[in-house]
């Protein structure tokens, strides 16, 4: 909505423009010639606005989200709508307004709603994420005439992706906006709330309180509500009637018309706006191989990350005649430029106003278009695009064939064809088009009366994903006599060949029979025999793809019998308990609790405070590494990496790279000035790669150029020859070629396994083995270092997003051989970490030294996300070997497991993380006797590393696998078997630790009883009695987690507190803020030390000039340390400031501290902290490697749909031990965040090698090297109800302020969605007489649901046995 009142007049005063302008947040721009490589979001960073984040530059994160603003000549009205400025060409916003985050709100023009909601619901950790979810919302809103509704708001955020929150806060703070939560938007206006009054995000009502907490332990209460909150009335958000907070859409783009335009870009590139078709036809007669463009959502990534240079653009955007939306007697026609979101509105529109009959295949697409990739693609991408694309798995091809759509087609002389959809599509993205012809519109006709159509989608995630095989189905019944009749029919498939494809002997089969139950047996088999995918096909998953050809007909079958049942004469009904093969998935408003008390110590430990940067999140304003000025003369770098897994480098050609347009410099081995040598634990890494390399990804060498586009263009030209070694791509390869790290096999007992199954105690034993699948990191803001030098290289600083300052001082200082002491890394805030930016970081930062180093120059090195995924390391993959000795009644006597970790090239953590996953592999379980035997595997991928749980959850998963086995052995429940093995208090660990202050019985029985487990699982049981094709599973974890890091030295921490004479504290500590809320607990704790208020303390960054050796921030642990170090340091200046403070009554602190400056008394402290009481001796593997554990307990519900694989998880309730939490609020997000991380790792994320299970990919690649591939949890996946509880009343006697380290612990809790899935796919089996035990890899994907409930469509294809492939 705009606010034009009279756009007629406007219309005829429209002016003529003489230059292509554009506004920004307000600002008008002019555009100069020249730029028509750049997307949107290179020009806003360019410009300074770097609110706008650049996380993947596929449009797949929705980091760059803002919002577009035109006004439609032909509505008269003003259009908004969010965009991924990644993929948007800038001069296709050429005449409009961009609002990026920083013209929603800020910090001194005052917070916008949205922003301010956010941040009282906790919805910002990192912040990466922040602003692309602001401004998806805000599109919403300022498009939206009436309030959306919960559906609308969680539909628009589908294009989102965040890392570390779980979503469920954001989902919370933005629901306020919804219809269900009036107070905005009616009767209780702002008017009506009283001053400092808030607007719960759970509730949508009025509150004084931002979360739903038990009770308030602390009476001096200060209620965490800033009183400057002032929601706005509705009409103030969405623009109607703007106020002076609202950017108004300027009135000199409402005057002025587009004009064609004609620019240039780098290379030659010619950009052209042409805004009638007789231009295109004719731009198109000159340049027959030129580029049409409408969203560039093909194109772009062509571009961009395929690197085809394209030399002719036609933006088609505008072109009438290419955006008519003609509604008429014999069906709808579309031009090819209508946007998606557009086509959808018709759709939504024409369906409320045609007869019923005529709009099946309308209903189809709106189905098939709500899964179609995410909102921002959406409000962008054409039909056009899509179609002419021809991608095999297009969404919207197989249901234009289906439904018998015509393609009109103009030549360049303005002659018109039709051709049906279904003779369009020639080969792979090959289309009927010469090259003098484009699509000028598609013309889809009304379905007829009992004439159905139907749309198939399976992906590996419902929301924003391509599809895995897609169909579109139309049949057109008659009834003959009793029966009904097929008489025209069409099976389109997408994802089975290198085109969209009709099964035609399928339709000639159906057509003309009856439809019944016959026709049913008999399409099928002819579908066999219609639809073949050969062994090979890329994408891999063929049995997979196979079974859905099968299971899509079949839902086809029952959809249409049950459509036709009540009308008239049906023999055969469909079967009630196949009727929710039919039911389409739809997702509820999330339901969510978070409960705990609140334990007060001082002025704020203890509060839920918000995160201390939240504010500067929401906004924008939050600077992280790349967002940081260039300094100038600086240079952005590019890496030259290995394409071989294994191989002797035989000769490198850096010519091509030297003639390259803005090159500076490149630099391999030789040039490196101190030692090339480099690894985290032992120096078994090459900082560039000098004879040989190990794994694809492996750095070369370095360019560096005058901007990133031409540094990575010259990088590319960099010619290297190989001579290829034999590669080891998986554990199972490294154990037969006994390829292991050296000195990496370590071993744990306890009691006397071998003696133990010899002895008639162990009344059954059983063997197996577990595939664990690894996990990218996926932090939103990818690895990147800035450096320069200072005294002309006599020191050397940098910016760095790490977890590990350290580690890249130590680095750099070792490449370019400099003392430590002159060299310092900066790091303020990190955009997630996870373990990822522990170690794998300080390489890239050390490669950017070298040429900063050698030319003087500072040097960027940002990595592009698929690099990022390609080189940096993941969550390490493992194997486990078992066999288990136990009871009848399930009492586990003796384990013996042999475990493997695939650690790639280099050792890096990979020994710490096998060790890791060693202490935990007995979980909760006390088993008297146990032998592991952990191995290291040396294999050609790109080195693993840390990550959240830090091989614990690994070894977790492994003993809940032997668990579960146990219990289907048995004949019990697992939860039966866990609860008879529990430790308890006293328990000795297999490494000699014995377990104190155990809280493992009261948050699984305070769980248990929270979820009604066993009512749940009799409803469960008997829903699966009553559906034969939906199966639902319940199931509960525990966990416990050993807080420390292992390596004793590394439990140390260090703190600097400054107190300045305002009364305002400054706290640098060697902890890196990443979202995890560290430096709001921190900066807590110095607040009650001080009896000061929070907003006193600041916490600006880390820096090793500041805090010397800092550990990594990692374990779970930097709270604990980092909070004690500042307290010690707190606690020193309090003693120096007691003689003075004792002498009179001070009226604020700043006073007495003045009164303390004024004696010459130090107010600065630094502040030291080391773990007490722990110690683990590593030649016997005996000791206490921890303070103390963390315990909590899990239960979930899921659904999975064993015809397709699909899933969702109904419930999932978390009970954890935090102690007395120092701050709930952040405590809960951390359980929220961990627990949606893992499960994207049980069930979503699949990292696809180039290995023996891949032939289709190139050897030692990663497939899934974006997020295009490789998908994450959306807010989609997030449970329907998801509640969090934080055990009550149970002080921690080991740790600062009686709290508990939260991070990693909670992230092995998704296994509870893992092995819930299991028991659905058990009841599936059961089905078909499948009762046994089964293994089941996680991710427990859609391809492995699918076929592990093995029925008569998965027969065909594969044996009972069948498993399908992980890269391990
Ligand atoms: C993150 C992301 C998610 C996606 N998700 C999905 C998904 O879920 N399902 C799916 O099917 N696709 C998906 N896609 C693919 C893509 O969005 C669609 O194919 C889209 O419809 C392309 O439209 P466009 O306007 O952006 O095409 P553009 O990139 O502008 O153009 C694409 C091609 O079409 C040609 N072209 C355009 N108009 C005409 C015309 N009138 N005549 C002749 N040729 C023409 C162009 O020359 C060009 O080669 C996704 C893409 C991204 C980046
Ligand atoms: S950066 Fe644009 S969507 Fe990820
Ligand atoms: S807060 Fe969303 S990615 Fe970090």
């Amino acid at each position: 909505m705009g606010s034009l009142n009279k756009e007629e007049e406007m219309e005829q005063i429209a002016e003529e423009p003489k230059e292509a302008i554009l506004y920004v947040n307000g600002v008008r721009k002019v555009l100069p010639d020249g730029f028509a490589h750049f997307t949107l979001l290179d020009y806003l960073r360019d410009a300074g606005l770097t609110g706008t984040k650049l996380g993947c530059g596929e449009g797949g994160c929705g980091a760059c989200t803002v919002m577009v603003s035109h006004y439609d000549r032909k509505m008269k009205k003003c259009m908004h709508y969010s965009v991924n400025a990644c993929l948007t060409p800038l001069y296709s916003v050429e005449g409009m307004h961009v609002i990026t985050v920083e013209g929603v709100g800020n910090r001194k023009r005052g917070l916008h709603p949205i922003q301010e909601s956010l941040v009282r619901s906790h919805g910002s950790q990192c912040g990466f994420c922040t602003p692309g979810f602001i401004m998806s919302l805000y599109a919403l809103l300022r498009s939206s005439e009436t309030p959306p509704s919960e559906e609308q708001i969680e539909e628009s955020l589908a294009g989102n992706l965040c890392r570390c929150t779980g979503y469920r806060p954001i989902v919370d703070a933005f629901r306020v906006f919804s219809k269900t939560s009036d107070a905005l938007y009616a009767g209780i206006s702002s008017l009506s709330l009283q001053e400092g009054e808030f607007i719960c995000p759970s509730t949508g009502k009025p509150c004084s309180c931002g979360s739903k907490t038990v009770h308030d332990i602390d009476t001096n209460d200060q209620s965490i509500c800033s009183t400057r909150y002032k929601p706005l009335s509705y009409s103030e958000v969405d623009g109607s009637t703007y106020t002076d907070k609202e950017l108004i859409f300027p009135p000199e783009l409402l005057r002025r018309k587009l004009t064609p335009l004609n620019l240039s870009g780098l290379g030659g590139l010619k950009w052209y706006r042409p805004l009638t078709i007789k231009d295109v036809l004719e731009l198109k007669e000159k340049y027959p191989n030129v580029k049409l463009l409408v969203g560039n959502t093909e194109v772009g990534i062509e571009m961009r990350l395929k690197r085809i240079p394209y030399q002719v653009l036609i933006s088609v955007a505008h072109v009438p005649d290419l955006n008519i939306l003609n509604v008429k007697d014999d069906g709808i026609e579309i031009g090819a430029a209508v946007r998606l979101t557009e086509l959808l509105n018709l759709f939504r529109e024409v369906v409320t106003q045609r007869p019923a009959h005529e709009t099946s295949a309308c209903k189809a697409f709106i189905e098939q278009l709500k899964w179609f990739a995410g909102t921002q693609i959406r409000n962008v991408a054409s039909v056009g695009g899509n179609v002419c694309t021809a991608s095999p798995i297009s969404d919207l091809n197989p249901l234009w064939m289906a439904a018998g759509a015509k393609f009109r087609i103009i030549n360049c002389n303005g002659n018109i064809r039709t051709t049906p959809a279904e003779n369009f599509f020639l080969d792979y993205r090959k289309v009927d088009l010469t090259s003098n012809e484009i699509l000028l519109s598609i013309v889809l006709p009304w379905t007829r009366p009992f004439e159905y159509v139907k749309e198939f989608k399976q992906a590996h995630r419902r929301d924003d994903d391509i599809a895995i095989v897609n169909a579109g189905m139309r049949v057109c019944l008659e009834e003959k006599g009793e029966e009904w009749v097929v008489s025209d029919a069409s099976v389109a498939y997408g994802g089975v060949a290198p085109l969209s494809v009709c099964a035609t002997k399928t339709k000639e089969f159906l057509i003309g029979k009856e439809w019944n139950q016959d026709v049913l047996r008999g399409a099928l088999n002819v579908l066999r025999t219609d639809i073949v995918l050969k062994e090979d096909a890329p994408g891999g998953m063929v049995e997979f793809r196979r079974s859905l050809t099968l299971s899509f007909f079949f839902k086809f079958f029952l959809w249409v019998s049950h459509q036709i049942e009540g009308n008239k004469s049906i023999k055969e009904s469909v079967p009630l308990s196949h009727l929710s093969a039919i039911k389409s998935f739809h997702r509820p408003p999330l339901v969510a609790s978070q409960d705990y008390e609140i334990r007060k110590h001082g002025t704020s430990v203890g509060s839920p405070e918000v995160h201390l940067s939240s504010r500067l999140q929401v906004t924008g304003e939050a600077e992280y590494t790349d967002d940081t000025p260039m300094p100038p003369n600086g240079l952005h770098a590019a890496l030259v990496l290995s394409k071989k897994p294994h191989a002797r480098i035989l000769s490198i050609d850096d010519s091509g790279a030297k003639s390259s347009p803005g090159f500076a410099g490149i630099f391999f081995a030789k040039d490196v000035p101190g030692s090339n040598k480099i690894g985290s634990i032992v120096l078994d890494e090459e900082l560039f790669a000098s004879e040989f390399v190990t794994c694809v990804g492996q750095v070369i060498g370095i360019v560096v150029a005058d901007t990133h586009e031409n540094a990575k263009l010259a990088a590319g030209k960099v010619h290297i020859e190989y001579e290829e070694l034999p590669a080891i791509l998986s554990i199972e390869d490294a154990i037969g070629a006994k390829s292991f790290h050296p000195n990496s096999q370590k071993l744990m007992r306890k009691g006397d396994v071998d003696l133990c199954f010899q002895s008639d105690q162990c009344e059954k034993i059983i063997e197996g083995k577990v595939q664990v699948g690894g996990q990218e990191h996926f932090y939103l803001e990818t690895q990147s270092s800035l450096v320069w030098t200072m005294d002309s290289g006599n020191e050397v600083h940098m910016i760095s997003s790490t977890q590990s300052p350290r580690k890249h001082q130590v680095y750099v200082s070792h490449v370019l051989g400099l003392p430590m002491s002159k060299v310092v890394c900066k790091t303020k805030r990190i955009g997630g970490g996870f373990g990822g930016k522990e170690t794998r970081s300080a390489f890239i930062a050390a490669a950017a030294a070298v040429p900063s180093y050698l030319m003087n120059r500072p040097v960027k090195l940002t990595l592009d996300r698929d690099i990022d995924m390609i080189i940096s390391g993941q969550r390490h993959s493992f194997l486990g070997k078992y066999k288990v000795g136990f009871t009848n009644k399930g009492k586990v006597l003796a384990l013996d497991l042999q475990i493997y970790n695939n650690a790639g090239n280099s050792l890096d953590l990979s020994l710490a993380v096998l060790q890791c996953a060693m202490f935990h592999s007995d979980n909760v379980y006390e088993i008297p006797n146990v032998r592991i035997l952990g191995s290291v595997c040396f294999t050609n991928l790109p080195s693993n590393t840390a990550f959240r749980g830090f091989g614990g959850p690994q070894g977790m998963l492994i003993a809940e696998n032997w668990i579960q086995r146990i219990a289907l052995e048995l004949k019990k429940s697992p939860e039966q078997i866990r609860e008879i093995n529990f430790q308890g208090e006293g328990s000795i660990m297999h490494y000699g630790q014995q377990l104190e202050h155990c809280t493992l019985a009261q948050v699984w029985n305070e769980l248990k009883v929270s979820c009604d487990f066993l009512k749940v699982r009799e409803e469960v049981d008997e829903f699966n009695l009553q559906n034969r094709w939906k199966k639902r599973g319940v199931a509960m974890i525990p966990t416990k987690f050993g807080i420390s890091f292992t390596n004793k030295f590394l439990n140390q921490a260090g703190a600097l507190v400054n107190v300045y004479t305002d009364g305002t504290v400054l706290v640098t500590h060697g902890g890196v803020e990443m979202g995890q809320g560290l430096h709001t607990k921190v900066a807590q704790v110095a607040a009650s030390a001080f009896n000061i208020p929070l907003n006193s303390v600041f916490i600006s960054e880390t820096s090793t000039d500041k805090v010397p050796n800092a550990s990594p921030t990692a374990a779970s642990a930097s709270s604990d340390m980092y909070a004690a170090a500042a307290l010690d340091a707190c606690e020193q200046i309090k003693a120096r400031i007691e003689p003075i403070a004792s002498q009179r009554n001070f009226s604020s602190f700043a006073e007495l501290v003045t009164a303390c400056y004024l004696e010459r008394i130090d107010l600065s402290a630094h502040g030291f902290y080391i773990t007490p009481d722990i110690g683990f001796d590593w030649s016997t593997c005996k000791g206490k490697p921890f303070s103390y554990y963390t315990y909590g307990a899990a239960f979930a519900e899921v659904e999975i749909d064993t015809l397709t694989g699909d899933f969702h998880t109904r419930t999932a309730n978390v009970y954890m031990d935090l102690g007395y939490s120092l701050n709930p609020a952040i405590d809960v997000g951390q359980v929220e965040g961990a627990f949606i991380q893992g499960l994207g790792w049980v069930a979503l994320e699949e990292l696809k090698w180039g290995d023996a299970s891949h032939k289709w990919v190139p050897s030692g690649c990663l497939y899934t090297c974006g997020p295009g591939s490789y998908k994450i949890p959306s807010l989609n996946d997030i449970p329907f109800e998801f509640n969090v509880s934080l055990l009550k009343g149970n002080p921690n006697v080991k740790a600062i302020h009686s709290s508990k380290a939260v991070g990693e612990p909670p992230f092995f809790m998704a296994s509870s969605v893992f092995f819930a899935i299991k028991y659905a796919i058990l009841a599936a089996r059961a089905e078909t007489g499948h009762t046994g035990w089964f293994p089941l890899d996680n991710p427990a994907t859609p391809e492995r649901i699918r076929m592990a409930c093995l029925d008569e469509f998965t027969a065909p294809f594969v044996s009972s046995d069948f498993h399908p492939k992980l890269s391990v």
